[in-house]
């Protein structure tokens, strides 16, 4: 996959006055925009209507800039997972005047849109295409050992699950492709119209805890060849019996073919892993799942990274939630779990070695 790096530039008086960024204001000015970020469960929430001028809104911000202790100390941060730049903008907002980010991200629309909006940060943004699983590669690459704070908000963004060609969403007709990198080889088209009957049901089970994951199984089979998300989608609302949740039939499915398409599940893993041995004395690594499954793997790893003898602490025993006002701003929030680890300021040997 190509590597691509984007200096961004530094905002010399440290402060983003008059930058039209498009994203949403900070909280502390009062006017949050209503908040569009559809992705519970699996990043398929209900309403995507992709409405002109909307735009994803971080999650959790204030929680996060919190907990990865984000002031004017500064000091250098990682967002894996940058996105459009929404938490990024409020890490550089509050971190002025010295405070560095480096944003990483998979997708290079993304990235063309964080340094639209990143762009009046100039040179305390680093901006490079790549997987936050090679995040030591990376940081190492761009001049940098350790980091203060490092950030993963996992998940889908409310532009691509809008974005009629990437075929993320279950609502609206586009391409079975479902892939963040658009270089990666593997599309959703090639595993629905290409795995066997078996192979689907396994992954439907796995990957999304589908009821009826061998009735959708067969149906597609009998089905192809299926081009297009809302062939799908019609097509596994016909194989299960009739709604009886609130979520739409291909929710579970569509989710399934996300994580196995991007491989989020062993990224998450080699992500968390790489993400601990970059982390100064004192660092701390802040992940926001939307789902079971992610959230069970980032904590057992946390715990058993925390586990005696080690470097490492759990912040969070409990994951943290949105606030009840922020789920009422941002439905779609509400699935959102953040859970922390940090490094022992003491620790400075044993990483080292490793
Ligand atoms: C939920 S969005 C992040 C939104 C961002 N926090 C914001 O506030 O604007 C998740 C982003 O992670 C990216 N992504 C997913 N898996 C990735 C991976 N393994 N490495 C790098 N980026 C990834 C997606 O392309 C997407 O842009």
């Amino acid at each position: 996959m190509a590597r691509q790096v984007i200096t961004v530039g530094f905002c010399s008086s440290g402060v983003p006055m008059g930058c039209a960024m498009g994203l949403a204001p900070r909280r502390s000015s009062g006017s949050f925009r209503r908040v569009v970020n559809p992705r519970a469960l699996g990043g398929q929430s209900q309403s995507l209507a992709g409405n002109p001028g909307q735009v994803h809104v971080p999650v959790m911000a204030e929680e996060v800039v919190r907990t990865l202790n984000v002031g004017p100390q500064g000091g250098v941060f990682v967002d894996g997972t940058v996105g459009s730049g929404g938490h990024a903008r409020i890490i550089l907002e509050r971190s002025c005047p010295s405070g560095q980010l480096i944003g990483i991200d998979k997708d290079p629309e993304a990235l063309a849109r964080a340094k639209q909006n990143l762009s009046c940060f100039k040179e305390r943004v680093v901006l490079q295409r790549g997987n936050y699983a090679d995040l030591r590669q990376i940081l190492n690459e761009a001049g940098f050992l350790e980091v203060k704070g490092i950030l993963l908000d996992l998940g889908a963004s409310y532009e691509q699950l809008t974005s009629a060609t990437r075929g993320f969403s279950f609502r609206g007709c586009g391409p079975l492709d479902m892939r963040f990198d658009p270089d990666d080889p593997i599309t959703a088209h090639q595993i629905v119209n290409f795995w066997s009957e078996n192979e689907l049901r396994d992954l439907f089970r796995s990957k999304a805890q589908e009821p009826f994951a061998g009735r959708i199984a067969r149906a597609i089979v009998r089905a192809r060849p299926i081009q297009t998300t809302s062939q799908l989608a019609e097509l596994v609302s016909r194989a299960v019996p009739p709604r009886s949740s609130r979520i739409h039939p291909a929710t579970r499915v569509f989710q399934a073919l996300r994580m196995e398409v991007n491989q989020e599940l062993s990224n998450i893993a080699r992500g968390l892993e790489a993400a601990t041995r970059c982390l100064e004395p004192g660092g701390r690594l802040c992940v926001i799942t939307y789902h079971s499954l992610e959230d069970k793997l980032v904590k057992s790893m946390m715990r058993d990274k925390a586990s005696l003898p080690s470097p490492f602490r759990v912040i969070t025993r409990k994951p943290m939630t949105p606030s009840a006002e922020e789920v009422k701003r941002n439905p779609s929030a509400r699935s959102a779990k953040l859970r922390v680890l940090e490094r022992n300021p003491e620790s400075d040997a044993w990483i080292r070695g490793h």
